[in-house]
């Protein structure tokens, strides 16, 4: 008998993906045991192209044969090349020292169309005469979204089926529906890449759902990223075309061993439907009396559809989607509603959320008009406040069918909010206008018709990683709200915000947050797929870009002119594989992407040969939204001037390691000398002999001293200064997005752990937990989002939902509950666990999933007592460094101590649980009280812009 579990088996980080085109997929799978030391010495894995050949133990496909080794993530498949449409069955045999070996239950992945020549489809779009032959549709112009096409194509299947796969893609979001079910549950499918570059196309198994005989595939057509409005431009067609189009190819093998094709072609036939525009900033608009029952079933009678239109195919590749979809991941009732005025009512979901609100209504006459308006905040007069959405007018209406129960969401449009206001009106022009006092009556009525408001909160499913508590509400809070806002903004892109006319995928909020993202969910195939959209962003020069995908920049582009090179955003383009190294132990990310990370630091130091990064600066945003914030572009300080030569040194570092991990010897060492002479310019311009920078902020301190850009004799009267910069603000932060990420861990790292507590415990104006004591339930985009002397902030940029500011996620991680990496191994096979217990908090917990299994770290600390609970996954080790006086006894559950280093007694832990304990004082954080005092009346607080 053995305790030893296999689990978890991925490929390409998914679980069993269909219709990938990745020729050498990655495998990778967890052991779960409770046996102390559990330790795979062996695999073997083989992959078949049967079920049936698997559990006879042959692997036609592979058979990697027995492999002395601990490696369970990453095993590139070494197999026979793989084709188109193949299905891979597989699992893993696994020894360990003390068991018989243990064989994995099977998994599998499938390949998706490699080959160009594998589509037979055609491109469709609809006919344009549609529109014209339909009074209540619209056209689709610049700036005003059209009717979107709904297609259809019925088809014989002769005989039982064996397997039946269809594989789709749109100029557009496509729904996919077959014998009137939808297919699949996946949202604004098949999601943004850059379409000048790539287009991705998903593939889904229907075998399920055909039947012998006639059936029929149907589909509709939105705007979405590639048609629609995107950012804040003041016109639709980023990618220069207002038309959709639809590739749909199904293939149904049928058991006689026949193929039958069914694609998209003239012979589809296409129509307007029930959606009259849906639009991602505008909202929706639905009228169910337009509903035609079945039109996506096979019995439909479709005379007066039209015949749908080849149009040309792209000229940019067709690629497999190989990222988690969007879906509908959470739905929520509303925690409270209120009656605004006669017919108009907010409903509160308690949780600001990306998404909208399936309607459930009964018995409301035909032509009822529902109206739904979205907002993050309430006016000070309970009214709905939309200020600060810009131009997104973020409105539903639904125009119901009438009678009975009818439930509707929209399709191709999502909303940012927490409050949604609900106004009813009558059948518009049905009967002669009534007085008003009757008309409130009316519309009194009809609210009771309303039978249900439910918010469907939507984004990527990236699998939960971790979760953290402690004993302090406002930090729980603080925490779930930085969860909430990736959950918002993780939207097949990292956007910055998803309510207001944005909602890009800007590359310096992504890269400030990524490594807490990396904590809160396993994002490794999210970002995968996203650093393509930077590359694809990349210019010949070597130029990233400030946001990905690129949006393409034309005569209709309103904006900050080119959205390239800003140091903090472009630096994501080196940051993002490094950090997906670091994490999960990607090698590959930085393989592919290592020449694109070579140009982009080889541009920046042919235009400035002096080692101080002064030139071709972009919009040199600076240290965004700090205090004072500066949010000019393109404007020149010494402080913008440190922060962009700070990422380039560490770009440069990062770029000396990775080659290091590459074995790229000679890059290594170019790489290493680019960094020596950054950093001795760096020294020369802005270092003072006393350790004290010629800028002196925050983030100058931070950045200087999380890239290591001072001598190490100056380090320790560094971050002295950066206290007293604290201290000086009367114990405030007063960074911005690139500066924040940095604040607590480095304070902590530099023996200050007791000032990052004191911050992280603060409420009062600027603080993190400000915006939680006042109700927040996202991170908030500005320190000053709304304060209580002056409400709500200008509301040209003022958002609830942007997470950068919620990067202290990563801290109470890594240095409160103490789940660090290993500062030489990449991906957690090796960890450190090396809590800094502080002031305020009596205990902490935290699990982290990571892909060798589920760490543990809970500590209490009561008294003078120390007790810590932690959890070494299987086929790993940690070092473990218990928080201890120094010549106090320790109690380590069976660990040897081999070392101490300060107030930390350090044992190596094999694979298992422990318990450990010890004396420590409650030092310097019992001193700090918490939270503490409020800045006294009349004196000047440090503000925001
Ligand atoms: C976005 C940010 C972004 C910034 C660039 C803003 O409009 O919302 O989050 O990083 O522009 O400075």
């Amino acid at each position: 008998m053995t305790d030893l579990r296999i689990t978890n088996l991925r490929c390409e980080y998914l679980v069993a993906p269909l219709g990938i085109d990745e020729r050498a997929p990655r495998l990778s799978w967890q052991l779960e045991s409770d046996r102390r030391g559990a330790r795979q010495i062996a695999y073997r894995v083989r992959v078949a192209s049967a079920p049936a050949l698997l559990e006879r133990g042959t692997g036609d496909l592979w058979d990697s044969g027995r492999l002395e080794s601990a490696q369970t993530t990453h095993v590139v498949y070494a197999g026979r090349a793989l084709r188109s449409r193949e299905v891979c069955h597989w699992s893993v045999e696994v020894w360990t020292a003390s068991v018989p070996s243990v064989l994995s239950v099977p998994s599998l992945w499938s390949m998706g169309l490699l080959e160009a020549c594998d589509w037979h489809s055609r491109w469709i779009a609809a006919d344009s005469e549609i529109i014209r032959r339909d009074p209540a549709a619209v056209a689709s112009t610049l700036t005003e979204p059209g009717t979107p096409g709904f297609f259809r194509r019925a088809f014989d299947v002769p005989g039982p089926v064996k397997r039946a796969t269809v594989y789709a893609s749109a100029r557009g979001l496509f729904e996919l529906r077959l014998n009137g079910q939808r297919v699949g549950d996946d949202l604004f499918a098949p999601e943004w890449t850059d379409y000048d570059k790539r287009i991705q196309y998903r593939a889904y198994d229907v075998t399920a759902m055909l039947a012998m005989g006639r059936n029929a595939l149907g589909a509709i057509l939105g705007d979405g990223w590639w048609s629609g409005y995107v950012g804040w431009q003041e016109t639709r067609g980023r990618y220069g075309s207002l038309e959709n189009s639809l590739l749909v190819q199904l293939e149904v093998e049928l058991a006689s061993g026949t193929t039958l094709t069914v694609g998209t072609d003239a012979a589809w036939q296409c129509a307007t439907g029930p959606i009259l525009s849906s639009d991602f900033m505008m909202g929706e608009v639905y009228d169910a009396r337009r509903e035609r029952a079945g039109w996506d079933g096979p019995d439909f009678v479709d005379q007066a559809w039209l015949p749908a239109c080849e149009v040309a195919p792209p000229t940019v590749p067709l690629v497999a989607q190989c990222s988690d979809p969007v879906r509908i991941t959470e739905e929520l009732e509303p925690v409270a509603q209120r009656k605004i005025r006669s017919g108009v009512f907010i409903y509160d979901l308690g949780q600001n959320i990306s998404g909208w609100v399936r309607l459930r209504v009964a018995d409301l006459p035909a032509g009822t008009r529902l109206t739904l308006r979205h907002g993050e905040r309430l006016n000070p007069d309970a009214t709905l406040y939309t200020e600060n959405l810009r131009r997104a007018q973020a409105a539903d209406t639904y125009l119901c069918r009438g009678g009975g129960e009818e439930v509707w969401m929209p399709h191709f449009t999502f909303h940012g909010f927490q409050f949604v206001e609900l106004s009813v009106e009558p059948t518009v022009g049905s009967t002669a206008q009534p007085p008003a006092g009757a008309c409130n009556a009316i519309r009194d009525k009809l609210m009771h018709g309303i039978a249900g408001v439910t918010g469907c909160v939507i984004g990527s499913v990236t699998p939960p990683a971790g979760h953290f508590a402690c004993s302090h509400s406002g930090v729980n809070r603080l925490w779930l709200n930085g969860v909430w806002s990736q959950r918002d903004n993780f939207l097949s892109v990292p956007t910055d915000c998803p309510q207001r006319d944005e909602r890009l995928g800007w590359m310096g909020d992504a890269q400030v947050f990524l490594r807490t993202a990396t904590c809160n969910r396993d994002v490794a195939a999210f970002f995968t797929k996203w650093m393509i959209d930077v590359e694809d962003a990349q210019t010949t020069d070597g130029v990233f870009p400030d946001t990905a995908p690129r949006l393409r920049e034309g005569e209709n582009f309103v904006g900050l002119g080119n959205l390239g090179g800003s140091a903090g955003w472009a630096d994501a383009g080196v940051i993002v594989p490094y950090t997906l190294w670091r994490v999960y132990g990607d090698r590959r990310i930085v393989e592919r992407h290592w020449d694109a990370m070579v140009k982009w630091v080889d541009w920046i130091d042919r235009h400035n040969p002096s080692g101080l990064r002064l030139n071709q600066l972009g919009n040199n945003y600076g240290d965004w939204l700090c205090i004072p914030s500066d949010t000019s572009f393109g404007t020149h300080s010494p402080m913008k001037n440190l922060l962009a030569t700070a990422y380039w040194a560490d770009d440069a570092a990062k770029l000396a390691r990775l080659a290091r991990v590459l074995g790229r010897d000679a890059e290594a060492q170019r790489f290493s000398a680019m960094f020596e002479k950054i950093r001795a310019a760096f020294q020369q311009e802005w270092l003072r002999p006393d350790g004290q920078l010629a800028v002196e902020t925050q983030t100058a301190y931070l950045l200087a001293l999380a890239f290591h850009l001072l001598p190490e004799e100056v380090r320790a009267r560094a971050a002295a200064r950066l206290v007293e910069n604290i201290r000086a603000l009367d114990w405030h932060l007063s960074t911005g997005f690139i500066g924040i990420s940095h604040l607590n861990p480095i304070l902590t790292l530099t023996g200050h752990a007791d000032v990052a507590y004191r911050l992280l415990l603060r409420d009062d104006y600027p603080s993190w937990l400000y915006p939680v004591k006042h109700g927040a339930t996202t991170i908030w985009e500005r320190w000053n989002g709304w304060t209580k002397e002056d409400g709500f902030f200008n509301p040209q940029m003022n958002s609830f939902n942007h997470y950068s500011l919620g990067s202290v996620g990563e801290w109470l991680f890594r240095h409160v509950a103490g789940i660090e990496l290993d500062p030489d191994v990449g991906g957690f096979q090796r960890f450190v666990l090396q809590p800094f217990p502080g002031a305020g908090l009596s205990w902490a917990n935290a699990t982290y999933q990571t892909m060798h299994g589920e760490i543990a770290s809970a500590w209490k600390h009561r008294g003078n007592k120390f007790t810590w609970k932690i959890r070494v996954p299987p086929n790993t080790t940690a070092r473990v460094c218990l928080p201890s006086e120094p010549g106090t006894p320790v109690s380590t559950d069976g660990l040897a101590v081999i070392d101490r280093i300060g107030n930390f007694a350090i044992c190596e832990a094999p694979a298992g649980c422990y318990e450990l304990q010890s004396t420590l004082r409650v030092s310097s954080a019992k001193r700090v009280k918490t939270p503490v005092a409020r800045t006294r009346a009349g004196k000047k607080k440090p503000r925001g812009k």
